[in-house]
C-alpha cells in the first residue's frame, strides 16, 4: 500500500470502526492482566476532596493592621485537625466562615485577599473591615486572636477571570474592603499565573482608609503593562497625589479605561453597587460584561421594589420541617428566613447568603415570601415547584417550610 493510500485508510470511517471493534478484547486483556488485590487508593476522589473539602479547620497565625479599620488575618491549617493543607482557589473567590456567636452559628462570606499561589504555600489571608453596625465584625475585632480556630467552607463563588467568558482587560471597581479580590488578582498576575490586564478603580472615604495602598502602587510600578491603580477619595480635602476626588462615576471610569474592550468586576458595599449600576447604565454593556461579587443579605429590604411595607413591623411563625422533626419558630418580616433559622439554631447549609450558591435551597409548603429581586438566584423550575433560598427570602405571612440539614 502506498503512503498516500495508507493515509486515506487511516482517515476513513472504516478504520474508526475497526479500532472500535478492538475495544472490548483490549479491555478484557487489561482486566486479565490487572492485579486481583483490592484497590486501596482513589486518586480522583482524593484530588476532589482536596479541592472541594466540605469544611476547612483553620487557625489564625498572624494578624496585621492594614488601616485604622481593617485587619488582615492569616489563616493556616489547624494542626489539631484533619485539614492538612488549604484548598486551592481562583483569584476572586471567597471563604464562607462559620462562627459561633451568642450560642448561634452563623456564616459569612469573606473574599480571599491572598493569592492562589499563597494557598499552595500553605495559607490564606482574609481582610476584614470593621463595621460598628455590623453583626459579626465587632465580634471579630474583639475576639479573634492569634491561635483562634476558625471553620470555613471550601473556596467558593464565580467572581474570577474566565477566558471563555471575560475579556482580557479587567476593570476591578472596588469600594472599602471590596479591594480584597483585586489584591488577590494583582498578586496572581505578579506570580505569573494570571494573564490579564487589571485596572483597579478603588473608592475609599479617606486617605488613611485605603487598604493595601503601598502594595498595590508597588505592583503597579513593577508591572506597568499589567496592573493600574486609580484611587478615588470621597472626602472633601484630597492631598494624595494622582487620585480622583468624589465617587466612582461614569466619567472617571471613561477617563481611564476603554469601555468597549473591557469586562467589569464590581465588589463593595451594597450602596456602592446601587450607585455604580446607575452610572454604568449609560455604557449599555451586555450583562455578561459586568460581574458583581456577592455581598450577603440585602441590608435595607424596605427600600426594595414591591416589598409590602404594611408587614414591616410584624413577626410571623414558621413551621419548619427538618428530617422527621417539626419545630415552630418566630420570624421578623424584615429579616431573611435564614436569619430566623439561625436564631433558632436550625440553619440549613449556607455559603454565599446571596441567593447564588443554592446550598440553602428549601421547600415552601405553605404561606407567602418576599424574594429580594436583586439576589434572586432561583432557577425557573425552583419557582414552579415552590423551592426558595432562605438567604434571599423574607416571610410576609406565617409559613410552613422544609429545609435541608446542615452539613
Ligand atoms: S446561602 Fe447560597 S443560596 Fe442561600
Amino acid at each position: 500500500m502506498s503512503k498516500k493510500e495508507e493515509d486515506i485508510v487511516i482517515k476513513s470511517p472504516t478504520r474508526d470502526l475497526f479500532a472500535f471493534s478492538k475495544l472490548v478484547p483490549q479491555r478484557k486483556k487489561r482486566i486479565e492482566k490487572a492485579s486481583s488485590e483490592p484497590i486501596t487508593s482513589d486518586p480522583m476522589n482524593e484530588l476532589a476532596s482536596k479541592l472541594h473539602p466540605r469544611n476547612q479547620q483553620l487557625v489564625i497565625k498572624e494578624i496585621r493592621d492594614e488601616t485604622k479599620s481593617a485587619k488582615t488575618f492569616k489563616l493556616v491549617p489547624d494542626p489539631d485537625s484533619n485539614t492538612k493543607e488549604v484548598a486551592y482557589f481562583r483569584a476572586g473567590q471567597y471563604l464562607s466562615l462559620k462562627v459561633r456567636l451568642n450560642d448561634v452559628v452563623i456564616t459569612r462570606p469573606y473574599s480571599l485577599s491572598s493569592s492562589p499561589t499563597d494557598a499552595l504555600n500553605g495559607f490564606y489571608e482574609i481582610t476584614v473591615r470593621k463595621d460598628d453596625e455590623g453583626f459579626l465584625t465587632p465580634y471579630i475585632w474583639d475576639n479573634w486572636k492569634v491561635g483562634t480556630k476558625i471553620v470555613s467552607s471550601e473556596p467558593s463563588g464565580h467572581f474570577y477571570y474566565d477566558n471563555l467568558r471575560d475579556l482580557k482587560n479587567i476593570i476591578g471597581i472596588g469600594g472599602g474592603s471590596g479591594i480584597t479580590p483585586f489584591r488577590s488578582m494583582a498578586k496572581e498576575i505578579a506570580d505569573g499565573k494570571l494573564d490579564i490586564n487589571l485596572t483597579i478603580i478603588y473608592g475609599s472615604s479617606e486617605e488613611d482608609d485605603i487598604i493595601f495602598y503601598d502594595e498595590l502602587k508597588e505592583l503597579e510600578k513593577e508591572y506597568p503593562d499589567k496592573v493600574k491603580v486609580i484611587i478615588v477619595l470621597s472626602c472633601d480635602e484630597v492631598t494624595l497625589e494622582g487620585c480622583e476626588q468624589g465617587f466612582i462615576t461614569a466619567n472617571i471610569i471613561k477617563k481611564y479605561v476603554d469601555i468597549n474592550t473591557s469586562s467589569f468586576f464590581i465588589c463593595g458595599p451594597q450602596i456602592m453597587y446601587d450607585f455604580i449600576e446607575k452610572e454604568m447604565d449609560q455604557f449599555k454593556l451586555p450583562r455578561k460584561r459586568v460581574r458583581q461579587e456577592v455581598y450577603g443579605e440585602v441590608k435595607d429590604v424596605l427600600n426594595l421594589p414591591n416589598f409590602p411595607k404594611e408587614v414591616a413591623e410584624k413577626t410571623f411563625k414558621i413551621k419548619v420541617q427538618i428530617g422527621n422533626q417539626t419545630k415552630e419558630i418566630p420570624a421578623i418580616a424584615t429579616e431573611t428566613v435564614l436569619v430566623a433559622l439561625e436564631r433558632a439554631n436550625l440553619a440549613p447549609p449556607s455559603v454565599c447568603r446571596s441567593g447564588e450558591c443554592g446550598l440553602c435551597r428549601s421547600l415552601l409548603i405553605n404561606g407567602d415570601l418576599y424574594v429580594s429581586p436583586i439576589i434572586d438566584g432561583r432557577r425557573e423550575a425552583d419557582k414552579k415547584f415552590n423551592f426558595f433560598h432562605p438567604c434571599s427570602s423574607y416571610p410576609i405571612t406565617n409559613l410552613e417550610i422544609k429545609i435541608p440539614r446542615s452539613i
